[in-house]
């Protein structure tokens, strides 16, 4: 099993279950309500956490009561939050209404905190990790955090980069990391209505890459660097409950079937697998981490 370093958001996630979507201005009653700790990075590694890894994260957590109970709920996850920097500001709050019938989820995010500072980064044990994750943030700063990885990391030790969100200068994070993750939304705001032509156009900008692309219910594709285009289809549950942190729960599946030494078929296999698993059942504690194949016997 592999060490693992997430660079990336935490947050609080408050979320409201309820029965049907609100119209506005409609008032209504959640069915149950759940406060836990969420955030891309976060959540991928409590996945990974479940997997079997090692897993740190390196985030802000703000200084004040939030950031002491966020950190304390992370650390009840098995995730390591030495590696954490504390910094005054608000504890990044999601407010979350999750629809009970389609496990649709809606979120409105309100950030107060300083992004983490590369120089953090640079001043982390970097070389007892086996594989490190980012979250594409604020480009200048994701870039100079790569550039400070690629200057610290032996090459053999991968570095995956998840590009959800379109940010000013984002293309030129692209050339540093081994694995990139590019959202269904990121895809589409490029003008693509599918992944295929938009991979082969960043495959001939960095050839070396593995680039994945996530597609919903039509599964994921993948490009990588000699042999072309892979697709998993989706493995959709028997009802949808709840979608929050599918994409957080893909990226693990990813990311542990290539640290343990899968192809990159199995890892599209094992990620949609994961996934598809995820949005049936209510959170992301106890997956069942059995149906996952071929992760690393090859
Ligand atoms: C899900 C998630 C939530 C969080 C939000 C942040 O992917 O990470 O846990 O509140 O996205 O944008």
């Amino acid at each position: 099993m592999a060490h693992i370093l997430g660079i990336g958001v935490a947050t609080l996630d408050i979320i409201n279950i309820v029965d049907h979507y609100p119209a506005e201005d409609e008032e209504m009653r959640a069915l149950e309500q759940r406060a836990c700790p969420g955030g891309n990075a976060a959540n991928t590694l409590h996945v990974l956490k479940q997997l079997g890894h090692h897993c740190d994260l390196a985030t802000v957590l703000a200084e004040e009561p939030d950031g002491d109970r966020l950190k304390n709920l992370l650390t009840q996850r098995g995730i390591g939050t030495d590696t954490c920097q504390r910094r005054s500001g608000r504890t990044p709050t999601s407010y979350i209404t999750l629809n009970a019938t389609n496990g649709s989820r809606t979120i409105i995010h309100h950030r107060d905190l300083p992004e983490l500072q590369a120089s953090h980064v640079a001043n982390l044990p970097l070389d007892r990790y086996d594989w490190i994750h980012l979250q594409a943030r604020d480009t200048h700063t994701t870039s100079r955090i790569l550039q400070t990885l690629r200057s610290r990391q032996p090459s053999h030790r991968p570095i995956s980069l998840e590009v959800e969100k379109d940010r000013d200068g984002v293309d030129m994070l692209f050339g540093q990391p081994d694995v990139i993750i590019f959202s269904r939304p990121f895809v589409l705001g490029r003008g693509y209505d599918e992944p295929e032509a938009f991979l082969r156009g960043i495959h001939k900008r960095v050839p070396g890459a593995i680039l994945i692309s996530t597609w919903g219910e039509e599964g994921s594709w993948a490009w990588a660097s000699r042999d072309g285009l892979y697709h998993a289809p989706a493995c959709p549950p028997p009802q949808v409950i709840d979608t929050l942190g599918a994409g957080d729960t893909y990226n693990a599946g990813l990311i542990h079937t290539l640290a343990n030494g899968g192809t990159v078929t199995q890892a599209l296999s094992n990620a949609t697998r994961l996934a598809g698993h995820k949005v049936g059942q209510r959170g992301l504690d106890s997956l069942d981490i059995s149906l996952l194949q071929n992760d690393g016997d090859n």
